[in-house]
């Protein structure tokens, strides 16, 4: 099943945004599989961001993300890292469109409130980067034959 890695990051935990979040993808109907407050290790940012390693705001990215505790979740769904990516909206949230997360609750790129993995092969490695063997669970909910014919 097609995968993404979607993470509060710190600005949205200290904002108080964690629920708002969550419950935008709940809503739109994808299976939350993974749910964790956690604070991110220096190394492990490093590798989640390592194709942006030789960018300038590189330091500063990875000081932000480990700047206070993150959100992590694992959501499943047939076109879950594209549908993600647009309830996200834009990297610079001046140009994400109104209705998105970034357009709606955010100012600047450098806190833009929350990640959403890029490719389904990216949500594969970042679940299996952020969270352990034990912490996904594999379940049906009730209203699954509402969501899907
Ligand atoms: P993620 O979902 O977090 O991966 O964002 P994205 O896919 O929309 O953007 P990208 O992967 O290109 O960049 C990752 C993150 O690096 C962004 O979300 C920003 O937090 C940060 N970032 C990207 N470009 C800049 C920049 O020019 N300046 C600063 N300060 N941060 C940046
Ligand atoms: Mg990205």
């Amino acid at each position: 099943p097609e995968e993404t890695y979607i993470m509060v990051k710190p600005d949205g935990v200290q904002r108080g945004l964690v629920g708002e979040i969550i419950s935008r993808f709940e809503k739109k109907g994808f299976l939350l599989k993974g749910l964790k407050l956690f604070q991110c290790p220096k190394d492990l940012a490093e590798e989640h961001y390592k194709d942006l390693k030789e960018r300038p705001f590189f330091p500063k990215l990875i000081e932000y993300i480990t700047s206070g505790p993150v959100v992590c979740m694992a959501w499943e769904g047939a076109g879950v890292v594209a549908s993600a990516r647009k309830l996200i909206g834009a990297t610079n949230p001046l140009q994400a469109e109104p209705g998105t997360i970034r357009g709606d609750l955010a100012v600047q790129t450098g806190r833009n409130v929350v990640h959403g993995s890029d490719s389904p092969e990216n949500g594969k490695r970042e679940i299996a980067l952020w969270f352990k063997e034990g912490e996904i669970c594999e379940w049906v909910p009730a209203q699954a034959p509402w969501l899907r014919e």
